[in-house]
């Protein structure tokens, strides 16, 4: 793994095994709100549930904790997937510019030092309901209980890790989004569209930021 910072000057790292980095080069925190947060509104549903997928160092988690924290209402839970255990832990390096990052180190420090998946903070009269699943996001969201009305849906790219962008896990996901969520991907690749479509989705182009073709936005009506 090697530290870049990108063009916004939040931190990031390449990964050497994907030979990709972890976010898009012209600003990892741009990137949260441009692509995930802002185009699904998340502040706009009363108690939001958001299942973010491949999570990371906790970046969308981050930036949605942010906006609900400004904007929203209620409790807002949110489940984070990630596999790996050393990626988890860069996020107690690092000081990307969120206001509340201290919450995802908090997360991650109760994860490895007391063995606990769940981090529950109040702020300001609002709720933070924090479950971190770390193993393989596609073997994790077919046993998940509760639903989602939002997913951040964050791997490698399709050419990169094509196993994460198959029908079979946009059929788990859809099965396990309420009716109304939203998916949100940063990939607008062929594949990406045409396997969301074949599982229930109905398929918009999100914003274009930082790269050149547009973002897919998925919603289950
Ligand atoms: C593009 S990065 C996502 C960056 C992340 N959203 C963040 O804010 O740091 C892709 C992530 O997917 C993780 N990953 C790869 N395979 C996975 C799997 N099967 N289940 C869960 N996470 C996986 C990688 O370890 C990596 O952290």
């Amino acid at each position: 793994m090697e530290p870049i910072t990108t063009d916004d000057g939040s931190p990031t790292f390449r990964s050497v095994k994907y030979d990709e980095p972890y976010h898009s080069k012209s600003g990892a925190i741009e990137e949260c709100f441009e692509k995930y947060i802002n185009p699904m509104k998340i502040w706009e549903k009363e108690n939001p549930v958001i299942y973010d997928v491949c999570s990371g160092m906790g970046y969308n988690a981050a930036a949605a904790i942010d906006a609900f924290l400004e904007k929203g209402h209620g409790i807002m839970t949110i489940y984070l997937y990630e596999n790996d255990p050393e990626i988890i832990r860069k996020s107690l390096e690092i000081n990307p510019a969120f206001k509340h990052y201290f919450i995802i180190k908090e997360l991650v420090n109760t994860y490895f030092e007391l063995e606990l998946i769940e981090l529950i903070k109040e702020i300001n009269g609002k709720t933070i309901h924090l479950i971190l699943r770390v193993g393989d996001a596609r073997e994790l969201i077919p046993k998940e209980i509760e639903r989602a009305d939002f997913v951040f849906f964050d791997p490698f790219s399709p050419k990169k890790h094509p196993e994460m962008w198959e029908l079979q896990f946009f059929k788990d996901i859809f099965s396990k989004t309420k009716h109304g969520g939203v998916l949100a991907t940063y990939s607008y690749a062929r594949i990406v569209r045409d396997n969301l479509t074949a599982a229930g989705f109905v398929v918009s182009t999100g914003p274009t930021i930082g790269r050149r073709s547009p973002s897919t936005i998925a919603r289950k009506e």
